[in-house]
């Protein structure tokens, strides 16, 4: 999905939305993000659990592969809801793993937003600030 803009807001509304297709079975936490490209497109995701625990997928990263499997590498912002059955918790911050895997298509952290919290009450952070001096594509060169 793709428009001209889209506020803070309205992708936190659409990761609650993404909520609704979150495979947990294990853990009971719904999980929703929504990836916004740097050309206005979104990209939702929820996170998918697995019987064997570790194969089990974020939110996050679920809405990174779609993107990049789709041909889109970069990207401005990620809105994150979590929480169990039908409420959606304060923060829901991602997880190590996901901070990383976002920083591989973010050459720089200090403009990539990541927004938490509820509609009413977000929470606006840095990939940099969740992530402070983090290793990139350009620590291989
Ligand atoms: N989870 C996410 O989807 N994103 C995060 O950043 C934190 C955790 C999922 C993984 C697992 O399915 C459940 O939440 C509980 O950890």
């Amino acid at each position: 999905m793709k428009k001209a803009v889209y506020s803070d807001r309205e992708l936190m509304e659409l990761a609650i939305e993404a909520r609704k297709y979150a495979y947990a079975p294990y853990s009971g936490e719904l999980v929703g993000a929504a990836l916004l490209s740097e050309d206005g497109e979104v990209f939702k995701g929820c996170n998918i659990e697995n019987a064997a625990y570790s194969p089990s997928n974020c939110a996050e990263r679920t809405a990174v592969f779609k993107a990049v499997s789709s041909g889109v590498r970069s990207f401005s912002a990620i809105a994150v809801a979590g929480g169990r059955g039908g409420s959606v918790s304060g923060m829901y911050p991602p997880c190590g793993v996901c901070r990383q895997v976002l920083r591989e298509f973010c050459p720089d952290p200090s403009k990539f937003r990541i927004i938490l919290g509820k509609p009413d009450d977000l929470r606006i952070f840095t990939l940099e600030e969740l992530l402070p001096e983090s290793f990139g594509p350009e620590n291989l060169e």
